[in-house]
């Protein structure tokens, strides 16, 4: 017996004077273990039952102990199932168990032919003084009070003897009983709710309906229509554990908890499969069962389990297991995990950014105009680390897709499949899975980095334009500035030339100022040589007068002399 747990027992009456109706997880053989317990007592279930064991093998071989029943710490409250012949065994077998559990029940409905040929099972409800008597011992034989015993039924044909029967285990102590509404021959027919009603009203101890509880809706409809004291499933819980929780199916993150319960657990392969095939039933199609159910190893189901479901939302927001296959879209966003539809979803946004930046008629200035917006600038600072963050990933990815496709195309997988021809499907469509998830993390890689280049490129297109512009602009006004140099040039020159001629009127000037001066000063002299000439000629001229009057004196003179002496000579010649 593996028993790591607490020894403190609790009192399951005390649950049913509660008043609400419990939700009990039923014996299953196989099924109902501690991994299974643990998994559904984290989706509200109340009490759980072990497999049935029967008492006689668990009494005499301490192997059968070992491997029959485990338990644990959390493992509570938990009733103990025993198929049992005899009150003997059954109440030695209760006392053992009664340290780690809070109940025993007896075994009075398995109808499965071995069990009825050792008189277990479905036919000790026919025996209804040697149940009595079983209880009694059991009552009797167990030290502690709170202990519960109780039975496990189905109805007879006549449900008049299941009343008794119930009645008789009543009175000799019984705690409660549970009733599977079905007689032992009936296997799927309907569940007699009438005659579970009709027990709850004979009998003052507690009643629990057993039989077709599929959905937390079934529970309060059970309750309806029997007044019971609480609900038991089976195939319901195994289909869905998290059914009492108000799931309607198996949601995403159940499944994963049985996964990591089961594996902490060391659960064998065949038992963490065959669950997941019972929480899968409902969600997949028929050829998606096929495949999972070919399965043969822990690695081999998780890894299709991490290909195969995805996460979606459904309205009231649960997580639930979706079958890429059975899902009616079937479409890509379906048939990826929610990894690759991230990665799927990136590709597709690059491309659409990419398409953008190559829009032609959004000029790199502009583009750069935009580059500025606020919004990027608050991005900058973090842009590098983010752009070499996104690389590594999408690096990982990509390797991580190359080792799925190598994994899913070497020759180990392809004799697995050959083993099992169902497997060969199942490879197929993992190796497809990871080829297109190659191709989008590849793509998705390369695009990341086309879209940096072109980012750069923009940029630098957009600086060397501008640049351009502004050498343009600076040309144009160099050259404007030349002219306006050249003419100024020209204006000086002109100037220059001016100045020149007229320094050199200026010195000319002065020259002539200096000839000017000097002809002042010989016009002066001149003048003065005028005036003493004119003076002079004055003179002269009165001398001249003079002279003239002599002259003329003189003239006359000469002229009487001359007449004088043509007068003296005249009267000489004659
Ligand atoms: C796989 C399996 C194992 C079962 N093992 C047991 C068992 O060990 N003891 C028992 O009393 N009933 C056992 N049952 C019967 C169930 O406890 C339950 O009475 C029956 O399945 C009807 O309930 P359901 O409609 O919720 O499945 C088993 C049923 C199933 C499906």
């Amino acid at each position: 017996m593996n028993t790591n747990m607490s020894t403190s027992t609790t009192n399951i009456m005390d649950m049913f004077e509660k008043g609400k109706v419990l939700k009990i997880c039923a014996p299953m053989v196989r099924y109902s273990k501690l991994a299974f317990r643990s998994l559904v007592r984290k989706y509200d279930c109340d009490i759980c039952f072990t497999p049935m064991v029967v008492a006689d093998d668990f009494m005499r071989s301490v192997k059968a102990r070992d491997s029959e029943f485990t338990t644990s710490q959390g493992d509570r409250p938990l009733i103990m199932q025993f198929a049992a012949s005899d009150a003997q065994t059954l109440a030695d077998a209760a006392c053992v168990v009664a340290p780690f559990t809070d109940g025993v029940d007896l075994n009075c409905g398995c109808p499965q032919r071995w069990a009825m040929a050792q008189g277990y099972g479905a036919c000790l409800i026919n025996k209804p003084e040697l149940v009595r008597d079983m209880v009694r011992l059991v009552r009797n034989q167990v030290d502690n009070p709170n202990y519960s015993v109780s039975i496990k039924i189905r109805i007879h044909k006549d449900l008049r003897r299941t009343v008794d029967l119930c009645q008789k285990a009543e009175a000799a102590g019984v705690s409660w009983v549970t009733v599977h509404g079905r007689t032992a021959e009936e296997r799927h027919q309907p569940v007699h709710y009438d005659a579970i009603k009709t027990i709850k009203d004979s009998v003052s101890i507690p009643v629990i309906a057993n039989g077709d509880i599929k959905y937390l809706r079934d529970v309060e409809s059970t309750y309806q229509l029997t007044g019971v004291d609480g609900v038991m499933a089976a195939r319901g819980l195994l289909a869905n554990p998290a059914m009492f929780a108000g799931y309607e199916d198996t949601p995403l993150e159940c499944v994963w908890d049985w996964v990591d319960i089961a594996l902490s657990h060391g659960t064998p392969f065949t038992c963490f499969h065959h669950h997941l095939i019972y929480m899968m039933e409902r969600v997949s199609s028929q050829q998606e069962r096929k495949v999972f159910n070919a399965l043969s190893s822990t690695s081999a189901v998780i890894d299709y389990l991490h290909h195969t479901y995805v996460i979606t939302t459904a309205a009231d927001s649960c997580t639930v297991l979706i079958s890429e296959q059975s899902s009616s879209k079937g479409d890509l966003f379906h048939t990826m995990t929610l990894q690759w539809t991230a990665v799927a979803l990136f590709l597709y946004v690059e491309i659409f950014v990419i398409l953008i930046l190559s829009l032609p008629f959004i000029s790199p200035q502009r583009w750069q105009k935009i580059f500025k917006f606020r919004i990027w600038n608050a991005i900058a600072p973090y842009w590098n680390k983010g752009f070499l963050t996104m690389i590594v990933i999408l690096i990982v990815l990509f390797l991580d897709a190359v080792r799925e496709v190598r994994k899913y195309s070497g020759a180990e997988p392809q004799k697995e499949a050959k083993l099992h021809p169902n497997m060969f499907d199942h490879l197929h469509m993992k190796l497809f899975r990871a080829q297109r998830n190659l191709y989008i993390s590849g793509f998705s890689l390369f695009l990341w980095l086309v879209m940096r280049r072109i980012l750069t490129l923009i940029n630098q297109l957009a600086t060397s334009i501008g640049t351009g512009t502004a050498l343009q602009t600076q040309a144009e006004s160099a050259n404007k500035a030349a002219k306006k140099y050249m003419e100024d040039n020209e204006h000086l020159k002109q100037a220059l030339e001016v100045e020149k001629v007229e320094r050199k009127n200026a010195v000319g000037k002065e020259v002539l100022q200096k000839e000017v001066q000097k002809l002042k000063q010989e016009l002066e002299n001149t003048e003065h040589a005028l005036k003493k000439s004119r003076a002079e000629v004055e003179a002269m001229r009165r001398q001249a007068q003079g002279l003239t009057q002599e002259y003329d004196r003189l003239l006359n003179e000469h002229q009487q002399l001359q007449n004088h002496l043509e007068g003296s000579g005249n009267k000489k010649d004659q």
